[in-house]
């Protein structure tokens, strides 16, 4: 039996007074929920989240890490440095690190600037792993490829190529449509759990896959209750903690 979870993804939102009033709030409402509960705010934010949600069932995880330990690195974090600090859970290959952000307004060039490709996806994995941080791997088709009937084909390219050497239970999948993310446009609840299921022909029994993509407290039921459907990764519904509370209730 897959037990459910439900990830926030802070994005890069709020202060710190923000994050510790969320955590806290969140933590208070929830009490012992029946899914396992986690946030991902940003890296500055990590400390005091956890100090927040500690003594609660809520864990804490990163937004994303860099694949090599050490180093000549300007900006970037790694994985032994995530453990170093706790956390235990860090989201790789979100669409907005891939380069495909939903909202950026300057030039097209500078949307690339994360440029994460399948292969720095499972380098990330891989590194996380070695740390026994739990991965969270974001697959997704954008609009466009849905137009050009490719959902299917990107979708395995990308857990094949982002699992290579890998053993699928060892990660959580997200299955996050681009054109869904921060639009209001969630998918189709049969889509969403036809995709998903198509993941778990993939990655196997025991392998939790969520779904993202304009996730909020009135369709999580619908979608929380497919088959195949293990929980959700929220972005903007997590940011207010009656919301947040309320998808989460909706995967009891
Ligand atoms: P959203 O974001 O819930 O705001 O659509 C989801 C995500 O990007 O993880």
């Amino acid at each position: 039996m897959r037990r459910k979870l439900v990830l926030g993804n802070w994005k890069m939102n709020g202060t710190l007074a923000d994050a510790r009033t969320i955590a806290a709030d969140l933590a208070a409402r929830i009490g012992d929920p029946v899914a396992e509960v986690g946030l991902c705010p940003p890296y500055l934010h990590l400390a005091t989240v956890a100090e927040a949600v500690a003594g609660s069932p809520i864990f804490v995880g990163a937004q994303d890490v860099f694949w090599a330990a050490k180093g000549a690195f300007t900006g970037r974090v790694s994985a032994p440095m995530l453990a170093d600090a706790g956390i235990r859970w860090c989201l790789v290959g979100h669409s907005e690190t891939r380069g495909k952000f939903g909202k950026l307004e300057t030039p097209e060039s500078t949307v690339g600037y994360f440029a994460e490709t399948d292969e720095t996806v499972n380098l990330k994995i891989k590194a996380l792993l070695a740390e026994g941080i739990r991965p969270i791997l974001c697959v997704g088709e954008t609009e466009h490829e849905r137009e050009a009937g490719e959902t299917d084909s990107v979708i395995r390219r990308q857990l094949s190529a982002g699992l290579v050497d890998m053993d699928p239970v060892t990660v959580v999948v997200a299955y996050e449509p681009v054109w869904a993310i921060g639009t209001g446009k969630v998918c189709d609840t049969a889509e969403a759990q036809r995709v998903c299921a198509m993941i778990r022909a993939q990655v196997g029994d025991t392998t939790r896959v969520l779904y993202g993509g304009s996730v909020s407290d009135k369709n999580a039921a619908e979608l929380f209750a497919q088959p195949d459907i293990d929980g959700g990764l929220v972005g903007g519904a997590s940011l207010k903690s009656e919301t947040f509370a309320a998808v989460i209730a909706a995967a009891a």
